[in-house]
């Protein structure tokens, strides 16, 4: 349970498809990388508390710099996520613990099944739409859809749109959407 009166704020910041697609179970984003949404996604998440499911921490593994603390969420009661790394086994009891350390903001980093858990503490969703389907299998991972999302309560306040250009090889949206 989260601790009443917690000051925490989650931030998902998540990637996807013209179908919500953002992932595999083997692992690996869908696309290759569009460096608009890299730069993008490294600005925001500079200097803050990072949420990964253990399957996105490997995956990012060597990506974090000392400034971030990223938190992992396993089952494992053994699992050795590394140095200034906390690895717990529920949301809320990372929550409690960002709480008690003075952590204002929380940034959801993925992957699927730790943005299902996370959607309903989430405030904020940075939700970048990459302008083309990719390719999909038995496998694959999604994100809730926008109707999904309408239906939690969550309203855009801001899009911003990156046409397709020479460092970008595929047009692109920012959708911030808040919930009340
Ligand atoms: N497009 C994007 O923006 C984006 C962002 C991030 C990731 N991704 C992609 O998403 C895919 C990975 O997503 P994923 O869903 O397979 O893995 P994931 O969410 O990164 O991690 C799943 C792991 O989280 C732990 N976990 C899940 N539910 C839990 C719970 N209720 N309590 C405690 N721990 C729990 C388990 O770890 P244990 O097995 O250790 O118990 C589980 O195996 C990759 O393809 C990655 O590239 C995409």
């Amino acid at each position: 349970m989260i601790k009443e009166g917690s000051n925490v704020e989650l931030s998902i910041i998540v990637a996807v498809d013209q179908n919500n697609l953002i992932g595999s179970d083997s692992g690996g984003l869908p696309w290759k990388p569009v460096n608009r949404d890299k730069e993008h996604f490294r600005k925001y998440v500079k200097g803050k508390a990072l949420l990964l499911g253990r399957k996105t921490f490997e995956e990012m593994n060597g990506w974090f710099n000392d400034d971030h603390t990223p938190f992992v969420l396993t089952r494992n009661n053994q699992y050795e996520a590394g140095n200034n790394v906390i690895a717990l086994n529920t949301i809320e009891e990372i929550i409690n613990f960002a709480d008690e350390e003075g952590i204002k903001e929380i940034v959801v980093c993925g992957g699927a099944e730790i943005y299902k858990i996370a959607l309903k503490y989430a405030n904020l969703i940075i939700l970048t739409v990459i302008d083309d389907c990719f390719d999909a299998n038995d496998a694959s991972k999604y994100f809730a859809s926008p109707e999904v999302l309408y239906s939690m309560g969550f309203k855009i306040f801001k899009k911003e749109k990156f046409p397709k250009s020479e460092k970008n090889y595929v047009s692109m949206s920012i959708l911030w959407l808040r919930s009340d």
